[in-house]
């Protein structure tokens, strides 16, 4: 028998029993008459002790230990004479009375603990070292416990885990597809799903009324903290159901993630349509942990403009001037103001400047364009702001799109530099009423902004041909703390309102029937209303974890360059291969 207990068992009431353990060499102390070492499984650590006069002869053996051995000890569990409150095993200790070398290790490339000296690159390449280090293995333990209470919950539930295959004809979700030669077939490709979108609701058609799977996607696009080429989804779609039905069902079970792993229990999530999203706070996933909404100067849309004729050209030519009031930073520093500016100029954000007005302990303002804004065009600033004294108003001004897309960026930053962006603050949000297209102004068409199977509100069904671009879809997105968690939609499930869609997105007939014609084709069989969502479940697991990067849980994440260091792949394959599916 290897083991009678585990590293992380062993308490004060098992004290003079004898047991057994396995583990990895975790730390050696010796200090001559006697030695100490942590034994680390992945339960937890034990410390084993080594003395003179009582187990000399294993003092010796401890001795020619080294870091990560596989050892196999039996001894005795003693209560410790300076406790560890640290861990849960800290007050035993086992008096070793033997010991087995079951396997040796080279020194690890770096220190195997929770504060580790390993950069990213060298723990990616050992990654199976890195996840022997506590924080690691925790997170996998996370993602673990969170797939059990998905799979209950929606179980209990009436969803059927339902397996689709993996390689597929590709789906149309916005990013490139990896591809998969076929030997038996030369010249033909599989592609690997981005999502089972077709296949989930050819199951409603088939009758399975609520399907989920936890599944893996698989997406050629460019990778981000949260973002992998290949990541796992918890994929749901319903049938004879409404938006609200969907809304519900999902906030009901992210709800219960929440209060069972972490205690925490949330009304209603808040709504928010697109446009009050994009209008408020520049970006179609807003952070709602803070307010610092946006307020316009100027704005085209809302015929609003206090700052132009001023003889400050930045403004007068500009389309918009919006800005955020940042709550208490009224004390920011010129050097501050300055570190603010270069933020927004940096290539990745691109504005041109920034202009600030520091509301003053008196109420008075002092702006950077104090020469063509006098007291009573601040005073008006500051009341437009709701602004008091010792706030800072940041002012931005350009294109309206693009002047909202960079305010989103300095808001983040200024929520990140005022603390108001905690981890585990969570506040969760449903943003509704996606436009159903996105205009492609360099190749003159329309793209589907969910995908192509989304439905358009049916009020708004009317303006399809009319003003596709103002049609809304019945779309949705589940975000948390500025994350987009999830996103789906009541789909289209008539035939010649699909083929509608598919002539609007620029498909021909034989287009649209040789890609889609599979799915068109079911629709004439008794589709039922359906719609669906999916979750994404590395991104649940970051949130949950309280971290913004999503490879921390996942097992064996690719870097950012989309590759697996550790088992190097991508990689070139030889000329037979190549041969065998005629690729050369
Ligand atoms: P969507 O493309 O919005 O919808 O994807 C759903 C969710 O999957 C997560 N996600 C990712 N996570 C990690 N890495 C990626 N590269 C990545 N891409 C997406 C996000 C996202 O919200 N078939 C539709 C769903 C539907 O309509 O039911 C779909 O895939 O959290």
């Amino acid at each position: 028998m290897f083991r009678s207990h585990t590293c992380g068992e062993l308490r004060l009431s098992d004290v003079g029993n004898v047991i057994s353990l396995s583990g990895w060499v975790a730390r050696i102390r010796l200090m001559g008459s006697m030695a100490f070492v942590d034994l680390r499984d992945r339960y937890g650590i034990t410390q084993l002790s080594f003395h003179e006069g009582i187990n000399s002869d294993m003092l010796v053996k401890a001795s020619d230990l080294g870091r990560e051995f596989v050892i196999q000890v039996t001894g005795i569990v003693a209560e410790r004479t300076s406790k560890n409150s640290q861990i849960a095993t800290g007050d035993i200790e086992i008096v070793v009375q033997s010991l087995m070398v079951l396997n040796r290790s080279k020194t690890p490339p770096f220190i195997i603990e929770n504060d580790t000296d390993g950069g990213d690159d060298i723990r990616m390449q050992y990654r199976y070292l890195d996840l022997r280090r506590g924080i690691v293995r925790g997170n996998l333990e996370l993602r673990h416990k969170l797939a059990q209470k998905i799979r209950n919950y929606l179980s209990n539930a009436q969803f059927l885990e339902v397996e689709t295959p993996v390689l597929i004809k590709s789906t149309p979700e916005g990013a490139r597809d990896f591809v998969v030669p076929s030997r038996l077939n030369p010249g033909h490709w599989y592609a690997l799903p981005q999502s089972p979108q077709t296949f989930k609701q050819l199951l409603m058609v088939s009758g399975f009324d609520k399907y989920f799977q936890i599944v893996k996607c698989f997406r050629d696009e460019d990778l981000r903290a949260d973002r992998q080429p290949e990541f796992t989804q918890i994929d749901c779609e319903m049938s004879f159901v409404e938006r609200e039905d969907i809304l519900q069902t999902f906030e009901g079970l992210v709800s219960h993630l929440f209060s069972e792993i972490k205690g925490i229990h949330f009304d209603v999530f808040p709504r928010m349509t697109y446009a009050e999203a994009m209008s408020n706070y520049g970006c179609d996933k807003p952070d709602i942990r803070f307010d610092m909404r946006f307020v316009a100067l100027k704005s085209p849309g809302e015929d609003i403009d206090v700052v132009g004729g001023k003889g400050f050209a930045v403004f007068d030519s500009a389309e918009s001037v919006i800005g955020i009031c940042a709550k208490g930073a009224g004390n920011y520093s010129r050097k501050q103001l300055d570190t603010l500016t270069e933020f927004v100029k940096r290539p990745q954000i691109g504005a041109n400047g920034l202009v600030w007005c520091r509301i003053e302990a008196d109420g008075s303002a002092k702006s950077s364009v104090d020469k063509f804004y006098d007291s009573d065009a601040l005073m008006q600033w500051e009341r437009l702001f709701r602004a008091d004294a010792g706030d800072l108003i940041l002012l931005m001004a350009g294109e309206l799109n693009k002047t909202r897309k960079q305010l989103n960026e300095l808001r983040l930053y200024m929520g990140s530099e005022l603390g108001l962006r905690d981890p585990f603050n969570y506040k969760p949000l449903w943003v509704i009423d996606f436009p159903l297209l996105e205009a492609d102004s360099e190749n003159n068409c329309w793209h589907a902004m969910h995908h192509p199977f989304t439905s358009p509100l049916p009020e708004d069904l009317s303006l399809m041909e009319s003003f596709p671009g103002d049609v809304r879809a019945n779309a949705y997105d589940m975000v948390i703390n500025g994350v987009e968690v999830g996103g789906g939609s009541i789909r289209i499930f008539e035939r010649d309102l699909q083929s509608r869609m598919f002539d609007l997105l620029g498909f021909s007939k034989e287009d649209a029937q040789s890609q889609f014609g599979f799915l068109m084709n079911a629709f004439e069989y008794g589709a039922p209303p359906h719609g669906g969502i999916a979750l994404g479940f590395d991104r649940l697991c970051s949130l949950f974890g309280g971290s913004e990067s999503i490879r921390d849980y996942i097992a064996f994440p690719k870097n950012n360059n989309g590759r697996d260091v550790m088992i190097d792949a991508p990689s070139p394959i030889d000329e037979t291969q190549r041969k065998e599916l005629g690729l050369s």
